[in-house]
């Protein structure tokens, strides 16, 4: 278990590149399934997410290499079409193979994926959208075997717009013989990216942003080159950094202010101030701290990611603020790491009460899951004395150099 040690109150400031996006990455990796030739992606984070994926990709017979943010995928050789169960449970994202390796091999067979811990997380979603389009399933205790004759386009209505099922389906449907609408389909920008990504690799999609996306199956895709966008939660959590640590720090590049758009309302409804300068998002620390009223929810809801930084939020601002969580069951755990810290917060079922503001000291913690991780951080940078983070080993599956950004502002941090 990996500890991190901070001490709190330091002076913050400057400027920080945020990395490409974990969640716009993974998916595009797995897309690379769909085609034979070299996929590159330029500006991917070098973040143990994108580790756990290159190590499927090889034991699925593509050559990998990453060097200075640029990934290349050579899928020329692939021809295994078996995600192991101990690869498949490191990474949530591992089930994003499901759909690709299924549209080009007819075929796969996968260990049920891992992830944060953050609630049930089942896989019915994606299950169903892909039986549809006629795919058949057998479901072993450590692995799932699904199998087509041919993939047949019809219309899929999902239960709840899942990001990762929408993704699987939209990635099985580029080769499926056919038509596919996918009903309630997830709408976030992670979507719209990799339909962008699977339009430059040949396929035809379009709807993508909306709740109906069509996408008419192709014979062949191709390989392509794209760049991978800013990591919208990064973004939010120096932003989210900025205004409960008081400071002046700058994030770049923000090609899309559209993507966070949601975060950044909920820093200036709070009282602080961001100014855009082209690509540049300077916060500018204000006297003003008030109390934040959210709801996470599907996009463009505020993102159940940044929930637990949210918290954080809540705890310096003057008064009382109210958090809901609409998406995961049980992504609440890390609040009692937060109380050990002096927090107030009492959580009832999906909502959680935090009373502020609450002055927070140094006490040792261990991080739950990666966003609880980051919101932690951000609290040991607010407090009074030296806190120490276990299991930060968590946090570096989405943060891409995070220890030294933050020594960059000015923390006083350092691995133990
Ligand atoms: C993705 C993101 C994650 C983010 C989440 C919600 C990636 C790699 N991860 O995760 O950071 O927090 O979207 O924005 O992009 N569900 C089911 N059955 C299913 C699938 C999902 O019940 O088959 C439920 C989940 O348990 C959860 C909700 O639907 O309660 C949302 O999950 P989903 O949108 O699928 O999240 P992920 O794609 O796993």
């Amino acid at each position: 278990m990996a500890v991190v040690q901070i001490k709190g109150k330091s002076q913050l400031s400057g400027e920080v590149l945020i990395s490409g996006s974990k969640n716009s990455v993974l998916p595009i990796m797995a897309a690379s399934v769909l085609c034979q030739g070299v996929t590159i992606l330029e500006h991917c984070p070098d973040i143990s997410d994108v580790h756990d994926m290159i190590k499927i990709l090889e034991s699925l017979g593509a050559k990998v290499s990453f060097e200075a943010g640029t990934l290349k995928i050579d899928t020329t050789e692939r021809t295994e079409h078996e995600v192991h169960e101990k690869d498949a449970k490191k990474i949530r994202a591992s089930i994003l193979f499901l759909g690709p390796l299924l549209a080009k091999d007819k075929k796969v067979k996968i260990g049920y994926p891992g992830g944060c811990n953050i609630g049930k997380r089942p896989i019915d979603i994606h299950v169903d959208g892909l039986m549809h389009i006629n795919a058949g399933f057998m479901m072993g205790k450590d692995y799932l075997v699904c199998e087509t004759f041919a993939l047949v386009g019809d219309r899929v209505k999902l239960r709840y717009p899942s990001v990762g099922a929408t993704q699987n389906i939209m990635m099985a449907a580029t080769l499926a013989n056919g038509k596919t609408v996918i009903e309630n389909a997830a709408r976030e920008p992670e979507i719209v990216y990799l339909a962008r990504h699977l339009r430059s690799m040949g396929a035809d999609i379009s709807g993508e942003g909306t709740s109906q996306i069509t996408i008419a199956g192709v014979e062949e895709l191709h390989p392509c080159r794209t760049v991978i966008p800013y990591d919208r939660v990064v973004a939010a959590t120096y932003l989210i950094l900025a205004h409960v640590t008081k400071s002046e720090i700058s994030i770049s590049p923000i090609s899309d202010t559209g993507d966070i758009s949601d975060v950044i309302s909920l820093i200036q409804n709070a009282g602080g101030n961001i100014k855009q300068n082209g690509t540049i998002l300077n916060y500018h620390p204000t006297s003003k701290n008030f109390p934040i009223q959210i709801e996470t929810g599907p996009f463009p809801k505020v993102p159940t990611d940044i929930q637990s930084m949210s918290m954080v939020m809540g705890i310096t601002a003057t008064g009382e603020s109210s958090i809901r969580e609409s998406v995961f069951e049980n992504r609440f755990t890390f609040v009692d790491e937060m109380r050990k810290m002096g927090a107030d917060i009492q959580v009832d079922g999906d909502v959680a009460i935090v009373k502020g503001p609450q002055e927070l000291y140094g006490a040792s913690v261990c991080v739950p899951d990666l966003r609880a991780g980051a919101a932690l951080c951000i609290a040991a940078l607010v407090a009074e004395g030296v806190t120490q983070i276990a299991n930060w080993e968590l946090i570096e599956r989405g943060y891409e150099n995070f220890v030294q950004n933050l020594r960059h502002l000015g923390a006083d941090i350092e691995y133990c």
